[in-house]
């Protein structure tokens, strides 16, 4: 039995959000000296050359990653790095400080191994998280930075939004995601249509001399012809990857009683359609786009299943609520024993092993 699978039932009785709170608060402490961050290291790092991925002109020390909305602020970036995983994406974080919506907006779906959440871009603004960056120093490992739009911005304004985002944060970043696909903010306009993502992406382009890599990150819920659409439109502008996929509007299949909440659906049951469109997106780009996977990651087989299917990297954020501080461990203790039975000698020449291209 772990310590977390007894503390666990302790912090599900409490509200998701406080939950949520008081683990990056022990988070944020356990990082803040660095006996406590190495005995962390100690316990929970797992490290194999096999499971090493360059990318992004850096190298991923594994490609188990914390996904956007975990650490928006960057508070505990360092803690993460010391729990073993190979990246973390901060944010969505916006130009100004943002309240998002009312609480409660985050909630646990047990019976489904899921959650619902409508936060709505809640975080404290670009200074802030600046501030931080340069005061507890970027961790060791790939940081990723995902930008987002302020709520209340029509589509002209949200162009700057970026631009601004990017600006400010983009000298910290290995890589910048535009996230045009959160399913919990007000949608005045349609982030995702052709004509925005060509005015954001033209913006960023001009704005990045620094040549940072540039991703987008989409939902699940569009047809695939839609999502092949943006995808032709993210080669166009010669942009560096896609993170797919954000959280989903559909309730299908689902048990629990927090079904009834709107917001985005995340963890085991979006899994597989995240994966779907995963494939999809390979198979399109004969593999050519680098892609970070992202939805239903819990376990090394479903990290594994994601690697196959085309991605690179994955990420995760409800498996870890539900799994613990060693998910990292476990899942990339797994993935080596799964590359060492079907003979690839690293994660690299798996991805894609499953697509007909091969
Ligand atoms: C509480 C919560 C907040 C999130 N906030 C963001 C966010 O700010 N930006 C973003 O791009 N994705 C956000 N996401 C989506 C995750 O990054 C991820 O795409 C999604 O949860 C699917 O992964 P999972 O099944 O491992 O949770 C959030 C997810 C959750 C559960």
């Amino acid at each position: 039995m772990t310590l977390y699978s007894r503390v666990r039932p302790l912090a599900f009785m409490l509200p998701a959000e406080t939950a949520h709170d008081l683990g990056k608060r022990t988070l944020r402490a356990t990082q803040s000296t660095w006996p406590t961050r190495r005995a962390l290291a100690a316990a929970y790092r797992y490290d194999h050359p096999a499971l090493e991925v360059d990318l992004f002109d850096t190298t991923f020390p594994n490609p188990v990653g914390i996904a956007a909305g975990f650490d928006k602020n960057a508070e505990v970036t360092h803690a993460l790095e010391a729990l073993g995983f190979g990246f973390v994406e901060i944010g969505t974080v916006t130009p100004y400080p943002q309240e998002g919506n009312d609480r409660p907006r985050l909630f646990r779906l047990r019976e489904d191994e899921g959650m619902v959440n409508r936060m709505g871009f809640n975080g404290q603004g670009m200074e802030r998280v600046k501030e931080r960056l340069e005061a507890d120093g970027t961790p060791g490992f790939p940081l990723g930075v995902n930008v987002g739009k302020m709520n209340s911005s029509t589509a002209e304004e949200s162009i700057e939004d970026y631009r601004r985002v990017f600006d400010r944060l983009s000298p910290f970043a290995d890589y910048v995601v535009v996230n045009v696909s959160c399913p919990n903010t007000p949608d005045e306009f349609d982030e995702a249509s052709p004509e925005h993502l060509r005015a954001i992406f033209e913006t960023l382009e001009a704005e990045n001399d620094a040549d940072v890599p540039m991703l987008v990150k989409i939902g699940p819920d569009e047809p695939e012809d839609a999502i092949l659409d943006l995808v032709d439109i993210v080669q166009e502008f010669g942009l560096d990857g896609i993170v797919a996929t954000n959280t989903s509007t559909s309730r299908e299949g689902l048990e629990s009683p927090n079904q009834e909440e709107w917001g985005g659906l995340s963890g085991d049951p979006i899994e597989d359609r995240s994966t779907a469109v995963i494939r999809s997106i390979a198979e399109h780009t004969d593999g050519e786009l680098p892609i970070v996977g992202v939805g239903g990651v819990d376990s090394p087989g479903s990290a594994y299943a994601k690697i196959r299917a085309g991605a690179s990297l994955v990420q995760l954020y409800t498996g870890f609520v539900y799994q613990g501080p060693s998910t990292a461990k476990r899942i990339n203790r797994g993935l080596v024993a799964l590359l060492e039975r079907d003979g690839f000698s690293s994660v690299e020449e798996a991805v894609g092993a499953d697509l007909e291209h091969r």
